[in-house]
């Protein structure tokens, strides 16, 4: 059996939220906020991965369906974080090394900080590390209780506060690496005593240090990263600072973003080197852009499209599902959906592909240095041969096309 599993807990309700949809289905720049998690787990060695899921858990797997290294574990009934542990006892009764428990509501966990923790809980040699980070607004979440000499004592969560432990700054960002054995002798024992009513797994802690084990607290959370996600406003704050990140990290790999609090751009997109991405362009879904490449300004780039090299898009250019090869520019005003488009070919101005006949979606395909003047209108299923130009306030259907073909002959 793998040396380090994680168990991550996404079975709750999520009420704060005020959805159907499981929480940790809800969508951070283009990714499910669980798929953030999962990742970060598996960057830190973590071989198995034990969601608890509960409230619509099908729909949670189903999302996750070609992920083979998840097991999931049912919690029925909603009874707190400890008891979602519980639920995996089943699982890991003969596991004897260490096990991650993080929540599927944190999106924001870096692999960075997971590192942190599985090597400070090595160097002590600890029962117990668990990450936690200081806040400057730490409302809402269980406070870090520390002794006079600065040895962690347990986690007080935020209902269960009296005046003094509200004033901490600490808090549980919820990261915690346990020696399984222990955890799950700790969990069994754990007592819904609590304003909520619910076995927390934030109790453990103190369990396990009458027990004699040792526990050990890092401050290694950055403050903006420990954002669990409870409402809808933590959730646009939450993809306000992945937002961030993600266009960090282009920027890193040589992407021009000119204006970067005006651009959206999806966790799934891949720019190439020396693209320029201008203002208010919005790229959503699996996306591909390669080198040399001008973007926007208000540009809207859909899943499926993908860009070659020395690509030109323009002030309301939008394609999906599209494939456009090096070259081609779509300066202003077009819609190119379910096509191919070859070598150095001209999108005119207000050009569209009719890509939907009313009941399907047909693709176009345009050869290599055709010329399509304003307006042009291309009527898939439609094929253009290398070439071909197309004048402007044309209406091309491949009948059109098939029967100049025929005088051409
Ligand atoms: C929890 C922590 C709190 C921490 C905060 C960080 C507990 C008791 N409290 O509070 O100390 O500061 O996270 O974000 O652990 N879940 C289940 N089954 C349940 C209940 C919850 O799987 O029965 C899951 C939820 O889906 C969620 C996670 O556990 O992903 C945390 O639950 P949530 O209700 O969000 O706890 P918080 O109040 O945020
Ligand atoms: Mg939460």
């Amino acid at each position: 059996m793998a040396e380090r599993v994680a168990i991550i807990l996404a079975a709750g309700v999520s009420s704060r939220m005020n959805t159907l949809l499981p929480k940790v289905l809800h969508e951070v720049c283009g990714r499910p906020m669980l798929a953030y998690v999962l990742d970060a787990c598996r960057m830190v060695g973590v071989e198995k991965l034990y969601a608890v899921v509960g409230f619509g858990a099908d729909q949670v797997s189903q999302r996750f369906a070609d992920v083979e290294d998840i097991v999931w574990v049912k919690q029925d009934e909603q009874r707190g974080t400890g008891h979602a542990v519980l639920c995996c006892k089943e699982h890991l009764e003969d596991f004897a090394g260490e096990t991650l428990v993080v929540c599927g509501d944190g999106p924001l966990i870096r692999a960075e900080t997971l590192k942190i923790l599985t090597e400070k809980h090595k160097a002590e040699q600890a029962a117990v590390t668990l990450a936690t980070a200081v806040l400057d607004d730490p409302t809402g979440y269980g406070r870090i209780i520390r002794d006079v000499y600065g040895n962690i004592q347990g986690i007080v969560e935020d209902s269960d506060c009296n005046r003094e432990q509200l004033a901490i700054k600490e808090i549980n960002p919820s990261y915690y690496l346990f020696n399984n054995k222990v955890l799950l002798e700790a969990v069994e024992k754990v007592k819904p005593d609590n304003v909520k009513g619910e076995y927390y797994l934030t109790d453990v802690l103190s369990l396990i240090l009458a027990t004699g084990h040792k526990v050990v607290a890092v401050t290694a959370v950055q403050s903006e990263e420990a954002i669990g996600i409870n409402s809808r406003a933590q959730l646009s704050a939450a993809s306000k600072i992945m937002q961030r990140r993600i266009q960090q990290k282009l920027m890193e790999n040589g992407v021009t973003i000119v204006d970067p609090d005006n651009t959206w751009i999806d966790a799934r997109a891949e720019i190439g080197q020396d693209t320029v991405v201008e203002p208010f362009t919005y790229i959503h879904g699996e996306v591909k852009i390669g080198k040399d490449c001008r973007i926007g300004p208000f540009a809207y780039l859909r899943s499926g499209t993908v860009l070659k090299n020395d690509v030109v898009l323009g002030v309301f250019a939008e394609v999906k599902n599209s494939t456009l090869a090096d070259g081609v520019r779509s300066r202003h005003h077009s819609y190119i959906g379910d096509a191919t488009v070859g070598r150095n070919v001209n999108v005119g101005a207000g050009s569209i592909t009719a890509n939907f006949d009313g009941e399907k979606v047909n693709r176009t395909i345009v050869g290599n240095d055709c010329y399509l003047g304003s307006g042009s209108i291309l009527i898939a299923p439609l094929e253009l041969k290398d070439g071909s130009h197309v004048g402007p306030g044309t209406v091309v259907s491949q009948e059109s096309v098939d029967q100049l073909g025929q005088k051409d002959q």
